[in-house]
């Protein structure tokens, strides 16, 4: 355990689970008091149990990144009294083709990932600002965001938007000393991704794409808290100087074919 995030408030969104999850302990690790915000209840308890067995500061608030944005913040302010790092890592992934996504389809993508992105980023920009000590804000994105994929236009549209999201909110929060940069993972070994089996939504020609033709050059799909190292740089006072940057981490996936 280090104390360089000591006295930090992080709100981590989607963290009973995966990233979100992996993030949360490594904030807490390094001393942040964690908010674990997520829909998904038990796991997210068990995400503050498992900070709180290890001796670090955590609490789970049931939230959805499309609605409840200002009430993650306040459960930030009233559990720790302060918001100095957010997160924005919920995310949902399936496949369809384009030719039969539907508008509810393409919009659940979108809501959900950029349209909460932006939401939260609002609400906690608006909360760091009024602090007036700076902040830290890290967008997970992914090396889709940059990629043309079959069966995930929707997914790979929303998190290019993220990656824009990122440039403007870093130029407008910069005043503020604000930083705000993204993480890009590639494949990282979680519920959502697919890496060791096919779920409900794949087809034989998306497990063609994905599976047998992936080239990742260090060989194996990252863990959860390798792209949580990332984000702990860039929320770490160690990050003094990148603003609006999303950092790709891959294991090499899209620099090659
Ligand atoms: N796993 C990968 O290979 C991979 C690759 C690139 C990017 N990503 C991104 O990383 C992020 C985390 O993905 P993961 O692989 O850990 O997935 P995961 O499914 O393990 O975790 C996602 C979490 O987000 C929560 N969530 C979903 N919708 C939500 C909502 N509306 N409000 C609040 N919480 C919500 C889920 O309950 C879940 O706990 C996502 O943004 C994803 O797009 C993942």
């Amino acid at each position: 355990m280090s104390d360089i995030l000591a006295g930090k408030v992080a709100l981590i969104t989607g963290a009973a689970s995966g990233i979100g999850r992996a993030t949360a302990l490594t904030l807490a690790r390094e001393g942040a008091a964690v908010v674990v915000a997520d829909i998904d209840a038990p796991r997210g308890a068990e995400t503050v149990a498992t900070i709180g067995a290890a001796g670090g500061r955590a609490h789970f608030v049931q939230a959805d990144v499309i609605r409840d944005a200002e009430r993650m913040v306040e459960a930030a302010m009233q559990e720790f009294g302060r918001l100095d790092i957010l997160v924005n890592n919920a995310g949902i992934f399936y496949t369809v083709d384009l030719l039969d996504v539907t508008f509810d389809e393409w919009v659940r993508a979108v809501d959900v990932m950029y349209f909460g992105t932006f939401r939260c980023s609002q609400a906690a920009a608006r909360q760091m600002v009024h602090q007036g000590a700076g902040g830290r804000i890290v967008n997970i994105s992914s090396i889709n965001a940059f990629l043309g994929m079959p069966q995930s236009s929707h997914y790979n549209s929303a998190k290019g938007a993220i990656d824009q999201l990122t440039r403007c909110l870093a130029v407008e929060l910069a005043p503020h000393g604000i930083l705000v940069n993204g993480v890009a993972p590639g494949f990282v070994e979680t519920p959502m991704a697919i890496v060791n089996g096919i779920n409900e939504h794949e087809t034989p020609e998306f497990q063609e794409f994905y599976v047998r033709r992936r080239r990742i050059p260090l060989a194996r799909p990252a863990l959860p808290a390798e792209i949580a190292e990332a984000v702990a740089f860039l929320v770490s006072p160690r990050c003094t100087y990148i603003t609006g940057h999303t950092l790709v981490v891959d294991g090499g996936l899209s620099i090659t074919f």
